[in-house]
């Protein structure tokens, strides 16, 4: 298993590219399945999750086809292609290891008539369940059967058809589930209460340019016109706004200075917020952003809620920063149950933390020193790469695949700005 050794203390200053999102990449990739015809995707970021969306596909009969590969390139450009859809199974070995994978559900349902997909049991962050993805399929005229940890969706005879579907609560992948069988319903979908996250008008986006009729991007309310048929379409995934966020908070805890390029600001307006009131200077430059500390990181009253709200994929980030604030910060998580795995980590490095139910407070010392630390989930290991950067010594981040899940190139992108980084392999 491989390692991430830091060895903290180095100012970081230069460039970074910012590679496509993850999370949008997740829901694009599933868009092949609505369509005959080609589905050409650029900016893919290259990651494990990426992968293994692919691998599912295939195994539905889409065949994919990689370009621009090339070792020193970032972004890949994947060319995906249902022209049969030969499987309409997601089995539990592959849905248990991405959650993401239930975002077949939608797509399925609404092309072939039908999908048997495993359910995703809880993960390290929550119990996390599909409740409502279930119900915007049911409002479609769907007709659901749950058996031995798997949903059996099938449309009626002539297929879904257009309905209200009024979200409890706001939910990314809920939502992107009903927009993607939406557009293949007869007649109008309204979605209410539906996530605004970036990542949506994203997929709503690539959803148009393969022939959908969708209104009220960027809003709460989605209508969606149905077709008969969608064609084929290029689009480039959006930049990863997580990914910016991250690496903002590397410029900040090492008292650096970074220019993310690619990084569009009006993605992430409470990061960036965030960042500034605790002490950032953010610059728009020519195709990016430039974040630099300037002083000492002020302390934050934080907490995360659905977007444009504070998201819960920077939480954990912003308290590696936080813990050497002047002063004391509040974070308070309400989006997931369990999603503090990385304090009792970051403990070990001299971090002064203390969990109280869904809120944590953060006292901020002078100095984090290097430790043995474990990485619990994707965001959670950035943030002891970022602890690890500000520490003094040596700090080894275990368990690397959960970054590898979601950051592109993460030591080579933060060696070029200065930083002292390795992986090494266990064999
Ligand atoms: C997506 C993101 C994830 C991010 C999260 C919240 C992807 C691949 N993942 O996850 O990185 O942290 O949004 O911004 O895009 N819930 C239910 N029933 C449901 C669905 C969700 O109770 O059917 C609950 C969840 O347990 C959670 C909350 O709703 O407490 C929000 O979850 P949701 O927005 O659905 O997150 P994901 O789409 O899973």
């Amino acid at each position: 298993m491989d390692r991430i050794i830091i060895k903290g203390g180095n100012r970081l200053e230069g460039k970074i590219c910012i590679s496509g999102a993850k999370n949008a990449a997740l829901t694009l990739l599933p868009c092949a399945l609505l369509t005959d015809e080609p589905l050409t995707l650029r900016n893919l970021p290259r990651l494990a999750d990426v992968d293994s969306f692919a691998h599912l596909l295939n195994q539905l009969g889409v065949s994919t086809t990689v370009e621009g590969a090339r070792p020193n390139e970032f972004g890949r450009v994947m060319t995906l292609r249902a022209s049969s859809i030969t499987s309409t199974v997601a089995p539990y070995d592959i849905v248990r290891k991405m959650r993401a994978s239930v975002l077949v559900l939608g797509p399925l349902v609404a092309r072939a008539g039908e999908a048997t997909v495993s359910l995703p049991g809880g993960c390290a962050i929550g119990m996390r369940p599909v409740d409502l993805h279930l119900k915007a399929l049911e409002a479609l005229g769907a007709e659901l059967e749950i058996a031995a940890g798997y949903v059996k969706a099938r449309a009626p005879d002539g297929g879904l058809r257009g309905g209200t579907i009024r979200f409890p609560f706001v939910s990314v992948g809920a939502t992107e589930n009903a927009l993607m069988a939406a557009v293949l319903a007869k007649g109008e979908t309204v979605i209410e209460n539906a996530a605004r996250e970036p990542e949506i008008t994203d997929l709503a986006k690539c959803l148009i340019a393969m022939g959908a009729e969708i209104e009220g991007l960027r809003t709460d309310t989605l209508t969606v016109h149905g077709k008969d048929r969608l064609h084929g379409a290029t689009y480039a995934v959006m930049p990863d706004r997580i990914e910016a966020g991250s690496y903002a908070c590397a410029a900040m805890i090492t008292g650096g200075s970074l220019v993310l390029e690619g990084a569009r600001k009006e993605t992430m307006p409470s990061i960036l917020s965030g960042l500034e009131d605790a002490g950032a200077i953010v610059e728009d430059v020519r195709g990016g952003l430039k974040v630099s500390a300037d002083g000492a990181i002020r302390p934050l009253s934080i907490s995360t809620a659905p977007f444009p709200a504070f998201p819960t994929d920077m939480q954990a980030q912003f308290m590696a920063m936080l813990a050497r604030a002047e002063g004391t910060s509040l974070l308070t998580e309400t989006i997931f149950e369990n999603r503090y795995m990385h304090v009792p980590e970051l403990q070990r490095m001299g971090a002064e933390i203390e969990v109280r139910g869904r809120a944590a407070v953060v006292r901020g010392v002078d100095r984090l020193v290097g430790a043995q630390v474990m990485a619990t989930d994707l965001r959670a290991s950035m943030s002891l790469v970022l602890a690890g950067l500000a520490a003094e010594g040596e700090t080894q981040v275990h368990r690397v695949y959960h970054l590898d899940r979601g950051y592109e190139r993460l030591e080579e992108k933060l060696q070029g700005v200065g930083a002292d980084i390795e992986r090494v392999s266990d064999g």
